[in-house]
């Protein structure tokens, strides 16, 4: 069985409907010689519907990369939980830097939108992650745990977080092993003792690729990784799908 438990596959804004039909195609050819982590496809919303049948009898399961924190309403642009549900995701990525960068989403928004997404039975992959500056001060720890404590309720039976220093995301920079076990025994801890939350999901996440995932993700006993680049490349999904 491969020790890594799941595989969260963000597209972004890439891959057209032809682009997307060929990947999942060829993702559904890779042969699992052991149990295989469970793997999770977020591509962007247009995608869903195409996708959602792509994968139909496949063991890959769909999920969105956000959701709005509102049920529905005046929202122009925006898309509801309801219709991501309804489509078949059965995940949905919060928090992620590029949300809280580009769309000024706060701790608290994202609260909002776990929360909801909770009272959907859905799950929520929540993201955290510090700045390079917040790195370089060790204010890191600090960082993580507003976002944890804003974001975070209390008494899940599970949680899944992932972390992502912001200056590690899409740059070719990943964290030291020590220096993402640190963060892993940190958030185990800090969610056990102030959230009563004992089942934490860690994934790493930030410019992971075939060279670094055994390291990343196997010798730092995480429990899986979101991948970005990567997971468009169907040679870097084949390799690091089925390592360990
Ligand atoms: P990356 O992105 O793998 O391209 O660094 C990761 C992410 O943003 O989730």
């Amino acid at each position: 069985m491969s020790q890594v438990k799941l595989i969260v596959s963000n597209w972004k804004m890439n891959l057209n409907f032809k682009e997307a039909k060929i990947l999942v195609n060829n993702l559904k050819k890779i042969n699992f010689k052991t149990t295989p982590p469970i793997n999770i496809i977020c591509p962007q919303f247009i995608l869903l519907p195409f996708v959602s049948n792509l994968l139909l009898k496949s063991s890959f399961i769909l999920g969105a990369q956000d959701c709005h924190y509102k049920k529905k309403g005046p929202y122009t642009g925006d898309t509801s939980i309801e219709l991501i549900k309804e489509i078949g995701c059965k995940y949905i990525i919060v928090g992620h830097s590029e949300r809280r960068q580009e769309y000024k989403e706060t701790d608290k928004t994202v609260k909002e939108k776990v929360d909801l997404i909770l009272s959907e039975k859905l799950k929520p992959i929540l993201c955290i992650g510090e700045s390079e500056i917040e790195r370089k001060k060790k204010s890191y720890l600090k960082i993580l745990q507003k976002q944890l404590d804003i974001c975070v309720p209390k008494n899940l039976s599970e949680i899944i977080i992932a972390y992502e220093p912001i200056w590690s995301i899409g740059t070719g920079l990943t964290p030291s092993l020590q220096e993402i076990i640190e963060v892993k025994e940190f958030v185990y801890k800090f969610l056990k003792n102030n959230k009563n939350i004992n089942k934490v999901i860690f994934l790493y996440g930030g410019s992971v690729n075939s060279q670094n995932a055994k390291e990343i993700l196997i010798d730092a006993k995480v429990d899986g990784s979101l991948i970005g680049g990567s997971s468009i490349k169907i040679e870097e999904m084949n390799k690091i799908l089925t390592l360990g």
